[in-house]
């Protein structure tokens, strides 16, 4: 997990609201606490909720916890500290998280939010799709592909795709081609050596053809990003 940050949000009448942004991976948990002040002597009830739909409802005064149906097998609510774990979290959980304490003769106070973002846990694989040489000349066409993206490579030139909070990476160096995908919480990379690519050449190389990268992506990802895309040929 990542805490990307801790913001403060002052609205009229003059109340100060802090809410922290979280960026999560697939599957994994995350434990909501309560920022704010609980004073437990005219406390009513806790409610935690996302997009105005009850996640937990904590009757204070019962002593009843109702976990909404949605939610029961991947929640667990705190009676003590009033904290919420969201367990196996998946890329539809992204959104605001907000905890409201209810005091006997008060309107309901917001005391915790929480902006979550649940990133892809994706693992990069670089495959071959041609390979040619000869004493003087080598020219190798990789797929470097993560998820659903990929980027097609050849010529010897280096490109790189962005979309969101992670970034696809195609790179050629001297001996061998890395394929990278990284987000904020993760970083994977995979590589393969060029050599034993290019058999037949002597090291000599002769690299004039032109720079080429293309880029695949699923429709709905085109759509729903920002996409930005460099390619650059590398120079001796
Ligand atoms: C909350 O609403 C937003 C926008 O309508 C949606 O993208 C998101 O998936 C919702 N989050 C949850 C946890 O329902
Ligand atoms: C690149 O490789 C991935 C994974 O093997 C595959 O799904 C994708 O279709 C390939 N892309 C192209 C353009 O061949
Ligand atoms: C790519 O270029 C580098 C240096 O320019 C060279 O060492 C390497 O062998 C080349 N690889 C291929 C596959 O052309
Ligand atoms: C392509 O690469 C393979 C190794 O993966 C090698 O055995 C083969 O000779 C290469 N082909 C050419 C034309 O260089």
């Amino acid at each position: 997990m990542h805490v990307k940050g801790i913001y403060l949000l002052i609205s009229l009448p003059l109340t100060v609201i802090s809410y922290e942004v979280l960026e999560v991976l697939n599957r994994e948990s995350v434990t909501l606490k309560i920022t704010g002040r609980v004073d437990e002597e005219k406390l009513r009830a806790i409610e935690w909720s996302t997009n105005k739909t009850t996640i937990v409802e904590y009757m204070y005064v019962g002593k009843t916890v109702h976990v909404s149906t949605r939610y029961k097998s991947r929640v667990d609510f705190d009676v003590d500290t009033f904290s919420l774990r969201l367990r196996n979290l998946m890329k539809k959980d992204s959104g605001i998280y907000m905890a409201m304490k209810n005091v006997e003769g008060r309107p309901k106070e917001t005391v915790a939010e929480y902006h979550i973002s649940v990133l892809e846990a994706v693992d990069p694989s670089l495959t071959v799709v041609s390979n040619w040489s000869s004493s003087d000349s080598c020219s190798v066409t990789v797929n470097c592909s993560a998820g659903d993206a990929s980027l097609i490579s050849s010529s010897n030139s280096s490109c790189s795709l962005e979309g969101g909070r992670s970034l696809l990476s195609l790179s050629f160096n001297h001996n061998t081609v890395s394929c990278t995908h990284s987000n904020p919480v993760r970083w994977r990379q995979d590589t393969m050596e060029l050599k034993p690519l290019c058999p037949l050449n002597k090291g000599n190389q002769n690299q004039e053809s032109r720079a080429q990268c293309w880029v695949w992506l699923p429709i709905a990802l085109v759509l729903s990003l920002i996409i930005h895309v460099d390619v650059w040929k590398r120079r001796e």
